[in-house]
């Protein structure tokens, strides 16, 4: 068995939460040979529910599940952690779009950004889910000066796995034969899920589908807009989904990619693809022994460059508004 390792959570008696930490504890993140050590952060008022929380984390058994600790201070959950997924923020409420929650939950992520600088592990793998996830990411390691920028990733795997699920149906094949789906750019309205490049059991998936309009008409806005259809339907946020992208994420960045096929992260710029420098961005990535690539060299049509442009320039906006509100330099 390995050493365990330190996992932070916050809003760890949220929804997203409530799924997310039995999944951690159970091997599905990190892998069945390596124990954990939970350490959970919320708000004061909502530590009584976390209690409950942690009682039946307890009441799992769970093997892998070396130690449990709660707080209502991000100085002492973050302290030493390896991963830390940050989470707790409001959720957006039918009619909203995400980035009407940056000011409500952009404050959060500056002290949070703060904290991991000083406290976190200097390897710490920080992943922001809460909304808007790429901005707030931004702010975080805006605020973290002691890390290195690319330690901080947003989000797009929920957008990528729902791409995926789309297309499985619409060809009749399934999951696991769709390969190099990319979520371009923003976790919002504007993301980019780039048929181009992906493969349908070898095939290109643009090519193999032969039918533009059901691309551009339905299959980008359904997967753009999913959030939103789930907050109609259910009255709530997506929460398992999220969960389990959350964990597909963090699975990627700590054991890697498989052989043939790649991911979506979402992370700082340099520049790539024409995309302005330090924007957190969804890209094509691989993974191998932690490290992350960027897939580069994939061309760029037209309809994707607009695309690309379009959700570049919403982030670009988002960066301007979080400057006002003093957030990043
Ligand atoms: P929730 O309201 O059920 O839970 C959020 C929790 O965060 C609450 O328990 C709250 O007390 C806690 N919290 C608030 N401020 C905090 C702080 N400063 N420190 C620690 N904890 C704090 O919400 P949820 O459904 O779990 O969603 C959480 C966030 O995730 C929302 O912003 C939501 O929009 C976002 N989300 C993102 C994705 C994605 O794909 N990136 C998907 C689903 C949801
Ligand atoms: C989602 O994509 O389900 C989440 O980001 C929640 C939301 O506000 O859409």
């Amino acid at each position: 068995m390995k050493t365990p390792v330190r996992v932070a959570v916050t809003g760890a008696a949220g929804q997203i939460g409530y799924s997310l930490l039995f999944r951690i504890a159970s091997g599905a993140m990190l892998g069945e040979d390596q124990p954990v050590i939970l350490q959970l952060l919320e708000i004061t008022p909502a530590l009584k529910a976390l209690q409950g929380v942690v009682m039946e984390l307890k009441d799992c058994a769970f093997p892998l599940l070396a130690g449990i600790t709660t707080s209502d201070d991000p100085m002492v959950a973050f302290k030493d952690a390896d991963y830390a997924l940050l989470v707790g923020a409001l959720p957006r409420k039918a009619g909203m779009e995400r980035s009407d929650l940056l000011s409500a939950n952009g404050g959060i992520f500056k002290p949070q950004g703060h904290a991991l600088s000083e406290v976190a592990s200097r390897n710490v793998k920080v992943l922001v889910v809460g909304n808007p996830a790429n901005t707030n990411a931004l702010i975080a390691l805006s605020n973290a000066p002691k890390l290195k920028p690319a330690q901080f990733h947003a989000m797009v795997r929920l957008d990528h796995n729902r791409a995926i699920s789309q297309l499985a149906e619409k060809t009749g094949k399934p999951v696991t034969a769709i390969k190099k789906m990319t979520i371009w750019g923003n976790h919002s309205t504007t993301q980019f899920p780039d048929l181009y490049h992906a493969e349908v059991e070898g095939k290109n998936a643009h090519a193999l589908v032969n039918d533009h309009e059901w691309y551009e008409k339905t299959f980008i806005p359904t997967v753009a807009k999913r959030g939103a259809a789930i907050i109609e339907a259910r009255g709530l946020s997506s929460a398992a989904s999220a969960a389990n992208a959350a964990i597909d994420h963090m699975r990627s960045w700590a054991l890697g990619t498989p052989e043939g096929d790649w991911t979506s992260m979402a992370f700082p710029s340099d520049g790539s693809y024409g995309v302005p420098e330090g924007l957190v961005f969804g890209y094509p990535v691989t993974v191998r022994n932690g490290q992350v690539e960027m897939v580069k060299g994939l061309d760029i049509n037209e309809f994707s460059r607009a695309k690309i442009d379009a959700t570049a320039k919403e982030l670009e906006e988002e960066r301007q508004a979080v400057r006002q509100l003093g957030l990043v330099k």
